[in-house]
């Protein structure tokens, strides 16, 4: 592992449908999916809706178990940041409980100190802490993911999952979720796997990128060599869309 958080070989995954007189029919979604993702690097994956990116993240963090290959990861609970946050923040609980949440599950904290830390990375984040009082249907699609981000952040990962996190926001946006990722990425010495589809996205902020096509990895390499010179046919389909 040396200075990888991350090792993945050869993972392969399936969905189960349940088939006709309970016999179970298995969709193959993943095909040898083998790739490292270095300390304080910020990996890239890129493809088209449907080719199983959001399947590689869940199953990396377990979530998804039919599957062959190993994964090793020394770093410690990994975080997910989602497309739409809306989707994840609890809307019956306030700024404030939804980022302590991972602290109260920990049992580690007094309630003032949850609450600190808490206000804390509203600030990191950029959100005044008046926010802590807010429901997330009072807060825009951005400041949305800006506490996201925070939540993820309280539990002191290593490496951050981020699946389409700037694909819901406007262009202006995307951009200030952007910088403040690689802000927190350099301040706390984090690691990214940074799913996207749009190849702008990807280029604005990856060190490395892989090009995913229908669950196979079909080319993979420092970013300006991809996009300067592709050399996968579907890459450099991608690239003159
Ligand atoms: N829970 C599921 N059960 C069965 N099929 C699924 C499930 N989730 C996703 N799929 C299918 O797996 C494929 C990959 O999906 P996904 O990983 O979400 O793609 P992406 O994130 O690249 O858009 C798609 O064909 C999708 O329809
Ligand atoms: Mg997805």
């Amino acid at each position: 592992m040396s200075d990888n958080v991350l090792k993945v070989e050869n993972l392969n995954v399936w969905y189960g449908k349940p088939g006709l007189f309970g016999a179970s029919q298995r969709v193959h979604i993943l095909h040898d999916v083998s790739f490292e993702l270095k300390r304080g690097e910020i990996l890239g994956l890129v493809g088209e809706s449907g080719c199983g990116k959001s399947t590689l993240a869940r199953t990396i963090l377990g979530i998804e178990k039919d599957k062959t290959g190993t994964i090793e990861h020394k770093t410690f609970r990994p975080q997910m940041v989602f497309q739409n946050p809306y989707g994840s923040l609890n809307p019956y609980k306030k700024i404030g409980w939804i980022i302590e949440e991972p602290l109260r599950v920990l049992r580690k904290h007094s309630k003032q100190e949850r609450r600190q830390k808490a206000l804390d990375l509203l600030d990191r984040v950029g959100l005044p802490a008046s926010y802590a009082n807010r429901y997330p249907d009072e807060l825009s699609g951005g400041q949305r993911q800006r506490v996201a981000i925070a939540a993820a952040l309280i539990q002191q990962p290593e490496l951050i999952f981020l699946d389409e996190p700037v694909s819901a926001l406007d262009v202006t946006v995307q951009d200030q979720i952007l910088r403040l990722l690689l802000d927190v990425k350099k301040q706390y010495n984090l690691s990214y796997l940074f799913i996207s589809h749009d190849l702008n996205v990807i280029y604005q902020i990856c060190d490395r990128v892989m090009v995913m096509k229908k669950g196979e990895i079909v080319e993979s390499g420092d970013i300006e060599t991809v996009y300067n010179h592709p050399q996968h046919p579907y890459t450099q389909q991608l690239l003159t869309e």
